[in-house]
């Protein structure tokens, strides 16, 4: 879910919508508005998109200087609008949005209807109002201490935003295991779940910790304390760095194409500073100051979630070629339960675009309790993953909108081969020559990641002509390529809801060949390095079953072209950097098939960018 606030001398309600639009990646199946003018509390809210929203809220007025806003991604009851956030107390005095889950609502429900509650809606979020609201009166608190008390109550996640109407100059907020950043402008405060809301108001941000609050009140200097045990924090101020244009579409469709088409860049940027490939300089601080412990790694755990994951599938392979030190990938939700084997001298890389995937963060935490070093790859500068990680290297994608991730995978795969690279050299695991191949190729991939989207994107939009009104699709590849196979499918899945499947080329031959006939479009990844005979083995098994191929193919290859029915030629390059280019046309494709099928590219039924709750 996306939080938004707005406390000072502006009309609040423009500046919350924009702010809830910047927001939607992080969930959009309902969203909702509250603001006060000094003597009414008003409410809209719907099910559907800010944009609906926007319709539904003619219906209030839409002045007042104070206001909150939520789009939400449904955890606790069905996307409906009374479901939608703010919730109201029963005196309909307090407000509140939130981000999470309550875990122990239900104990908390019973004994507040116990007591005479009412409740309209089926969310988690009505009983914490509530629960506000009770302990506030029973125990006559203000606001914050109410809220404080309430919390030591709750178990679960959250990042709140609470508005008393009786006290109408501030706004309670709470952060635990969900992200909430406070801008400070002069005489006014901006609340939201990450810094894009406020941007262009005000470049002073502060990020609140896991268990603090603050009391954002008018002309007065902010407040923070540990909501265990009410110590006072002293408000740390950042300098953001982002910018508007990052955070616009730029002329593009869609942010997704855009940040596709920001690759060349984005991976420049992720390794600028760090290769220097002409003087075989390869070094990212992180490693650097933490280079002993990754020598003496037993083993190398990866944990992370969706696409960061596919991105861990391929560090596998290339750590493992590089550095034979053994690495192991895991979904950190899977990790997190089921008591994995942790030593000492594990090494665990946690990879997360936001940052804030909640599975991830759990994972990181139960790796620490274990005594492991956890070393972050992360894209959000501040996030909670990159401050709960031992140490890391940031990938400099730059801000991702679309929720299906794109620049986040290539540019994860960009530090994870440096890191490869970098023990490489010092395990002398890799021949000089090899190592400097391999720098020299990274160093000009950017180049040819420009290349690719130009030779790819026309070809990749006839062909999803052809495919898009399929009902399945199978991807595969072997080696290197195999979770690109994923991670293609998973592209298609999410943005057209095309049913597809990734495999290991080779493994087909166990089931998915069942599948095969004349309607099934299969996406064969053969780039002419790595396993390409193999390949072609496994493209003459789909043709003799009658499949329609899409091959992805090494500039003028001649073998697969007589076999496949279509083509997508990409530049020549390494075996192990090939994920950098044959992701290109996949995603390229999933994006044209969706436009085609009327989707939402950048906002995809059901999914979220940033899924802060398990
Ligand atoms: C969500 C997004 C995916 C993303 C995954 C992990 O499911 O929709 O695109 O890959 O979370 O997110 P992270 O921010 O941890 O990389």
């Amino acid at each position: 879910c996306g939080i938004v606030g707005y406390i000072g001398f502006r009309e609040a309600y423009p500046i919350v919508i924009k702010g809830l639009k910047r927001l939607e990646y992080r969930g959009y199946d309902s969203a909702g508005v509250m603001l006060f003018d000094g003597n009414d509390l008003k409410v809209s809210k719907t099910k559907g998109k800010v944009s609906d929203l926007e319709e539904k809220s003619k219906e209030i007025s839409q002045s007042g200087t104070i206001g909150m806003g939520h789009t939400r991604w449904a955890t606790h009851g069905v996307p409906n609008d009374i479901n939608s956030h703010p919730h109201l107390s029963n005196s309909e005095n307090l407000a509140i949005i939130h981000n999470g889950i309550i875990e122990n609502y239900e104990p908390l429900k019973k004994e507040l209807i116990k007591r005479g509650y009412v409740f309209k809606s089926d969310t988690d979020t009505e009983v914490l109002v509530n629960l506000i609201e009770e302990v506030k009166k029973k125990e006559n608190l203000k606001l914050g201490k109410a809220v404080q008390v309430a919390l030591n109550q709750v178990i679960g996640a959250y990042a709140i935003c609470v508005f008393d109407k009786q006290k109408p100059d501030e706004i309670v907020v709470a952060r635990l295991g969900s992200p909430l950043a406070i801008g400070v402008g002069k005489d006014e405060f901006f609340i939201a779940s990450d810094a894009s809301p406020f941007i262009e108001y005000t470049s002073n941000a502060i990020y609140l910790e896991d268990e603090e609050m603050a009391i954002v009140r008018l002309h007065k200097p902010l407040k923070i304390r540990k909501i265990k045990d009410d110590t006072i924090v002293d408000p740390y101020i950042q300098e953001l760095q982002m910018n508007l244009e990052q955070i616009e579409k730029g002329g593009y469709d869609h942010f997704m194409l855009k940040e596709i088409y920001e690759q060349p860049n984005v991976i420049k940027d992720t390794y600028r500073g760090r290769l220097l490939a002409n003087e075989g300089i390869i070094k990212m601080a992180g490693i650097e100051d933490n280079l002993e412990k990754f020598l003496n790694a037993d083993r190398i755990l990866i944990v992370a979630c969706g696409t960061s994951w596919h991105a861990g599938l391929v560090a596998e392979y290339i750590i493992e070629e590089f550095t034979r030190i053994p690495v192991e990938v895991e979904y950190a939700s899977e990790f997190r339960y089921r008591n994995p084997i942790i030593n000492k001298n594990d090494i665990v890389i946690a990879i997360s675009q936001s940052g804030e995937t909640a599975d991830t963060l759990a994972a990181i935490k139960l790796a620490k309790e274990n005594g492991a070093f956890v070393f972050g790859v992360c894209n959000v500068v501040g996030s909670s993953i990159s401050r709960e990680t031992h140490a890391g290297a940031y990938t400099h994608a730059g801000p991702e909108i679309g929720v299906a991730s794109t620049k986040a995978f290539t540019t994860q795969i960009t530090v994870l081969t440096m890191i490869a690279l970098r023990l490489a050299k010092a395990k002398g695991t890799l021949s000089n020559s090899d190592f400097h191949r391999h720098l020299q190729e990274l160093e000009i991939i950017p180049e040819k990641v420009q290349e690719a989207l130009e030779m790819t994107n026309e070809v990749a939009k006839t062909i999803a002509a052809k495919f898009k009104d399929s009902q399945n699709c199978l991807y595969l590849g072997r080696g290197y390529n195999f979770p690109v196979a994923l991670e293609g499918a998973l592209k298609l899945k999410e943005i057209s809801y095309i049913h597809a499947e990734g495999y290991p080329a080779a493994e087909m031959k166990h089931g998915p060949i069942a599948l095969i006939d004349e309607q099934m479009p299969v996406v064969v990844i053969a780039p002419k390095q790595g396993h390409y005979d193999k390949v072609v083995s496994n493209i003459q098994e789909i043709k003799s079953r009658s499949g329609k191929i899409i091959a992805i193919v090494t500039k003028g290859d001649t073998q697969v072209r007589d076999l496949a029915d279509y083509v997508i030629e990409i530049p020549d390059t390494s075996d192990a950097l090939s994920p950098l280019l044959t992701t290109i046309p996949l995603q390229l494709l999933s994006y044209h098939i969706a436009v085609m099928r009327d989707c939402n590219v950048d906002q995809p039924r059901n999914l979220a960018k940033s899924v802060t709750v398990e």
